[in-house]
């Protein structure tokens, strides 16, 4: 049999399109050799976000005489073990359900490492399946980079990636971050919550570079409050046994810790298409705006063309590339795909940043408006951030909306709408929003756009 279409990797940009396609009335083939769901369902989004959600507990219970109730101190502990066992029976139900759904739609899934052989062919073990349309959803992997020591420090399991510390078997007294971008804060805030001392190690002078400079300087202030060290500008030279050796304002330092986390990137698994010469960057496979690549009947989704590395960005992407495929004149745009980084507080955006704004010279104004003044943040007692809008002065586009709060992922969905429906600033301030929410604090930073705030 010729499938219609075959799909290389399960995760989130290729089980999805695997569904689209197959609801379009499409012969579908996928192939993954690891389980469904990708990075995403099994070690990375879904386990860390079950994980924070037993570090949120943890901290309310530490935190509950604010609320007026009392728990002895030493009565509130947590066992890991059974932490760990909560996030796997999540991923299990999670990768169960959509084997449920590929099964259910008539997908048919082939267990096994799928390597390329031509533009119409893979091979699979000792099957090798025909087909029309290929898209290449294969993911991305940990960047590791040639530091003297590290390869021993992973032997040795006092270096970690993100998908081995989420299997760490008891909390470190103590970590060592080496990447200060979107793996590593999470990571820090998570495991800070648990009282793991964290220090995080960035190689340039700033954390979270793709990050409002507002949002970031507020951030920062919350991790010293954590008690997170963040050590800038530095340039690790060598892992110790049981220490990272870094360069810092001209001087060589070291620092201890239990364990280590190495979160300098994710680069894009090429491997299993090789044969196929695709053009690619630095960044990974080059696709047109209907995510095909220099071989039309081939199209590649997700991680692997480097752009954005995000689950929704890839499922976003599958849909777009089989829509093309039936013929539809759809393209993908990256200026709708909203960014978030979990853990105390969340931080989300779309859009650009102030500072990319004024370097574009894209003529803006900012409107910000704290949670502090936000009647439900005030009940809920998570006061910490605010809400920015970078907004066109005279058409009122919205340019870039940047999050700071305790659920900044969904607060951050009414302006994703916005952007995309290209609603404007005074659209989202006219419309009524239900209180007491912390959504109101969107309308009052739009409010604060089009003219002034009510609540401050
Ligand atoms: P990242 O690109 O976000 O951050 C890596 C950081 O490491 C950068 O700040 C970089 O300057 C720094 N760095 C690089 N080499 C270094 C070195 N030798 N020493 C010290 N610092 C160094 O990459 P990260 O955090 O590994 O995440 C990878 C990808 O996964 C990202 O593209 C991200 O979009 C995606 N992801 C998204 C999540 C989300 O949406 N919340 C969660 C997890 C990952």
């Amino acid at each position: 049999m010729t499938y219609d279409i075959l799909i290389l990797g399960g995760g989130p940009g290729g089980y999805v399109a695997a569904i689209k396609a197959a609801q379009l009335g499409y012969q579908v083939g996928l192939v993954e050799k690891n389980a469904l769901g990708g990075v995403c369902l099994n070690e990375g989004c879904i386990p860390t976000k079950t994980l924070l959600k037993n570090a949120k507990v943890y901290r309310l219970m530490k935190h509950a005489s604010a609320y007026g109730i009392h728990i002895d101190d030493s009565a509130v502990t947590f066992n890991w073990t059974d932490m760990l066992s909560r996030k796997n029976k999540v991923i299990k139900t999670l990768t169960d359900g959509v084997k449920g759904l590929l099964k259910k739609n008539g997908v048919t899934v082939h267990n096994g490492y799928g390597e390329v052989l031509n533009p119409t062919t893979v091979k699979v073990g000792d099957e090798t399946l025909a087909t029309k349309y290929l898209i290449l959803a294969t993911g991305a992997s940990p960047v590791i980079p040639n530091i003297p020591g590290l390869k021993e420090g992973f032997e040795r399991q006092f270096v970690y990636t993100y998908s081995s510390l989420l299997n760490y078997p008891n909390v470190p007294a103590s970590l060592t971050i080496i990447g200060g971008g979107v793996i590593g804060l999470e990571f820090a805030t998570l495991f800070s919550s648990f009282g793991t001392k964290v220090t995080v190690i960035e190689r340039l002078d700033q954390i979270l570079s793709a990050v409002d400079d507002d949002v970031r300087q507020a951030y920062l202030r919350l991790l010293k409050k954590e008690k997170i060290e963040v050590i800038t500008g530095a340039s690790v030279t060598e892992i110790q046994t049981d220490a990272v050796v870094y360069e810092h304002q001209g001087s060589s330092k070291s620092i201890q810790s239990d364990i280590v986390l190495l979160s300098v990137g994710m680069k894009p698994n090429l491997e299993a298409f090789k044969a196929l010469n695709l053009e690619t960057t630095k960044q990974g496979v080059v696709v047109n705006a209907h995510l095909q690549t220099n071989i039309p009947n081939v199209y590649a989704i997700g991680d692997i063309t480097g752009k954005m590395m995000l689950a929704h960005a890839a499922s976003a992407e599958g849909v777009t590339a089989v829509e093309h495929i039936s013929g539809k004149d759809v393209s993908f745009s990256f200026d709708h795909v909203p960014s978030a980084i979990y853990g105390f507080p969340e931080i989300a955006w779309i859009g650009l940043t102030e500072a990319a704004a004024k370097a574009d010279n894209i003529p803006y104004k900012t409107s910000k408006f704290p949670l502090m003044a936000n009647g439900r943040s005030l009940a809920e007692g998570e006061t910490d951030g605010f809400v920015k809008v970078v907004v066109h002065p005279d058409t009122g586009e919205i340019i870039g909306a940047h999050i700071l709060a305790s659920n900044a992922s969904d607060l951050l969905a009414e302006v994703v709408l916005a952007i995309k429906s290209e609603a404007t600033i005074a659209d989202v301030a006219n419309a009524i929003h239900l209180h007491p929410t912390v959504s109101e604090t969107v309308m009052e930073s739009a409010l604060g756009a089009i003219h002034k705030h009510i609540h401050i």
